[in-house]
């Protein structure tokens, strides 16, 4: 029984509780849970009742400032109107040159043409996505995985510098408004002395803090939070509110939103190289952290034709501050087993803060790089942090102690008990890789569970209540082994009433498990291939392969089939060699040339032009550097003739953004008969794999292969093929019986013949844009 105490001894009671329920926490996540969730339940009651005595302890509830920074699952999932995206990176001034230059090459602008940009600093908190309808702010959300995020809206309504509604009437009558949630570096600092004094949660550095804040359970915590916003982007809209970037912050600000008064308008390379200097210099007077400067073309029909490359604009960057150094000691080598048996020594350090962030280990990459540093145990070591990437180790500084220890020496064989031999495998050029991996697949229990884990992660099957720490337990216990077991274990009656049983898992729990298992039996076709973890097979790649399959069965069965007519590694390397089409290899094909070098005095290009005419110059450079010399190209001949692959894996390499190094992946993986049973097994287990969106089919142009040749006057290569692509159409570098239309702009060579030979209807640019509708 409670009754209102004076508030000392409530605010030492309130502790007590916290630290009570702050250990079990850990302990549960740790899944070596202390005491039954009934009890845990009730602590919590207990304590929400001392705070409900007394209102004025809200805020110091050390509990509640805890739980609220670690993941959870209090927020309901709200999907975002139009994805949020993120940026592409620049870290030199030859970045940005190439930025600007690819900018106006798509959009075929002259060099007489201005190029203007907005660049606005980039500032380090968490981006929101708010919803406003007529004006009123109705939800507010987290970045989430782009196109999902957590709904976070009565937290984000506590923030000021946040309309609840907007001021004016030029505001779209629906909008998202998206921008930056941060904490002033000042404010985030009181906030640290006051939680360390007390003895509560203190936190890394203001980013943290502005995230464990935005994601309290209670948003009477957030209100007490020091909280700010600045506004910057917008997503779905009912109508196109501004012209220009300039013009749409403009707006934002007019409606009552806080904008960042250092984003300005500038012309080309010069003017954002400059913005970024002046930001890099004043960048510590400001209270709160930026980490670059983000560039956005601010023309926004422009903005609209550049479009986006998977999931990130054409039309914006963000340049990074360089990097922030420090020194410490090495204080050992561990080696980490990736998915795919890559070893990957990982230094272990002296705990050093960088740039406010306390850094504890560093890539060392792998074992050439160990030796080329000679970094031993003990060293002081120079370490670098920048931005998002992680941290690396540049260099020893006391090289020349007299008492070092021993040169490090690299394992031989895998780290795991079955000890597999360790290979060097050559890559895509030729050259032998530097990665050490381990062969032996899911027969390696690192790579077992780094399979699992992949399977269970957020772009993956993203089993909610089934983390890593979950997985591994399990895994430990026997009971997870392959990705079917996970969805066995939610009907498995037995193994559920152990987990209650002797792993104090309460009612709740296990419903969750249960529920966030079942509700990944429907997976998307995307997910699920990307899922299996095939080698080479990213999160992009599987979104491409699900659209151009649309299907399990048929993308199955094609990965079947192409595991019957695998290439030599040789023609994949020729395959994907510079300015090698599938043409360039047909041509090699067609040709034999003699054993012996007929021009031995000629340079090896003109050797290539003699003896296999008809090639483009950047086709022979790239057969060049693949050769060497005149026994190279018999050799690449040879393979192009013998060992082209089946139809199938060709179908799937020619899958726009494929390519044959992923082919030729996903076919290695299907031909294993142990993959095969396990990718039967979890599909066994399933409800359904959803078919992947179908591209476009009511346009003129859907299904349709074509190829644009000659100097194009009306959009330039690339924004053509950008379009046609996203007109559901297909298109290609060469013409053949299957190509639908050839495009010829003036100029047009050899592909016109070939259009006439195949019989495929020329069109000019004019009558494509009368076909696709202007
Ligand atoms: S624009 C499609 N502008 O940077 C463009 N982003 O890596 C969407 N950020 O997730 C972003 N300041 O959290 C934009 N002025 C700014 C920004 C900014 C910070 C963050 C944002 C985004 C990330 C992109």
């Amino acid at each position: 029984m409670i009754r209102a105490a004076p508030l000392v001894d409530a605010l030492y009671y309130l502790k007590e509780i916290s630290e009570k329920l702050r250990r079990y926490d850990e302990a549960y996540n740790r899944d070596r849970p202390e005491v039954s969730d009934a009890f845990f339940d009730e602590l919590k009651r207990k304590y929400a009742l001392v705070i409900e005595i007394n209102p004025s302890l809200q805020g110091q509830d050390w509990y509640a400032n805890y739980v609220g920074a670690a993941p959870s699952e209090q927020f309901s999932e709200v999907p975002h109107g139009t994805p949020m995206l993120s940026l592409g990176n620049a870290f030199s001034r030859e970045d940005v040159g190439e930025f600007v230059q690819r900018i106006r090459k798509f959009l075929g602008l002259t060099r007489a043409t201005e190029l203007a940009f907005v660049a606005e600093p980039k500032i380090d908190g968490l981006s929101a996505n708010l919803r406003y309808e007529y004006g009123r702010l109705v939800q507010g959300a987290t970045r989430g995985d782009g196109r999902k995020g957590e709904d976070v809206t009565a937290n984000l309504r506590t923030i000021l510098d946040i309309p609840q509604r907007l001021i004016g009437n030029d505001w779209p009558e629906e909008i998202e408004v998206r921008g930056e949630v941060y904490a002033p570096i000042g404010a985030f600092n009181s906030f640290n002395s006051n939680a360390e004094a007390a003895g509560s949660r203190s936190y890394a550095n203001p980013r943290n803090f502005a995230a464990g804040s935005l994601r309290q359970k209670d948003p009477s915590i957030t209100a007490t939070r020091p909280l700010k916003f600045f506004a910057y982007a917008w997503g779905k809209t009912s109508h196109p509110f501004a012209d220009t970037q300039m013009d749409a912050l403009e707006s934002f600000s007019r409606w009552g939103f806080k904008v960042n008064e250092r984003s300005k308008r500038v012309i080309d390379v010069d003017g954002l190289l400059s913005a970024f200097n002046q930001l890099a210099l004043i960048r510590s007077s400001l209270d709160y952290d930026i980490d670059g400067v983000v560039y956005k073309v601010d023309n926004l029909s422009w903005q609209d034709r550049l479009g986006y490359i998977s999931r990130s604009p054409r039309w914006a960057i963000a340049h990074k501050f360089p990097a922030q150094q420090a020194y410490t000691v090495l204080e050992g080598i561990d080696i980490q087993v990736g998915r795919t048996g890559s070893h990957t020594p990982v230094a272990r350090l002296h705990p050093v803060t960088v740039g406010g962030v306390v850094v504890r280990n560093a890539t060392l990459h792998n074992a050439d790089e160990i030796a080329r540093l000679d970094v031993r145990l003990g060293d002081t070591v120079v370490m670098q942090r920048a931005g998002d990437v992680i941290p690396q180790i540049l260099g020893v500084v006391d090289a020349d102690r007299p008492d070092r220890g021993a040169r490090y020496d690299f394992p031989h064989t895998c780290i795991c008990p079955l000890k597999t031999a360790l290979v060097k495998e050559t890559n895509a050029s030729g050259v032998e890789s530097v990665v050490r991996r381990c062969t032996g697949e899911l027969a390696c229990p690192f790579q077992r569970i780094e399979h699992l884990k992949h399977f269970v992660s957020r772009r993956a099957f993203d089993i909610e209540g089934l983390g890593e720490k979950q997985l591994i337990a399990f895994h430990e216990r026997g009971w997870i082994n392959q990705p079917a077991d996970i969805f066995q274990l939610a009907r498995d009656a037995e193994k559920l009433d152990a987990l209650r049983a002797e792993d104090g898992y309460g009612e709740t729990s296990v419903r969750n498990l249960v529920a966030g298992i079942d509700a990944r039996r429907t997976i998307s076709l995307d997910r699920f291939i990307y899922g299996l973890g095939v080698r080479d097979i990213g999160e992009q790649t599987s979104i491409v392969l699900a659209r151009a399959f649309e299907t399990w069965p048929a993308f199955e069965a094609a990965c079947v089939a192409a595991a019957e007519g695998i290439p030599s590694e040789d023609w994949v390397r020729l395959n994907e060699a510079h300015a090698v089409s599938p043409r360039v290899v047909a041509t090699l094909a067609e040709a034999s040339p003699p054993a012996a070098d007929p021009w031995p005095e000629a340079p090896l290009d003109q050797k290539i032009a003699l003896g296999f005419p008809g090639l483009a110059a950047p086709a022979r450079r790239g057969l060049a550097s693949l050769a060497e010399d005149w026994a190279g190209l018999v050799r690449l001949a040879e393979v192009a003739r013998n060992e082209g692959p089946s139809d199938s894996l060709g179908q799937i390499a020619g899958v726009s953004g494929v390519g044959p190094v992923a082919a030729r992946a996903l076919a290695l993986f299907f031909r294993e008969t142990h993959n095969l049973a396990m990718v039967d097994a979890l599909v066994a287990q399933l409800d359904r794999i959803e078919d992947a969106e179908r591209p476009k089919t009511d346009t003129a142009v859907a299904g349709k292969t074509v190829v644009f040749t000659g100097a194009l006057e009306r959009f330039t290569r690339d924004e053509a093929k950008a379009r046609a692509e996203s007109l559901g159409a297909k298109v290609s570098g060469s013409v053949s019986k299957k190509t639908d239309y050839l495009v010829a702009g003036p100029g047009a060579g050899s592909k016109m013949a070939d259009a006439q030979k195949h019989g495929v209807q020329v069109l000019t640019e004019d009558e494509w844009l009368a076909l696709i509708g202007g």
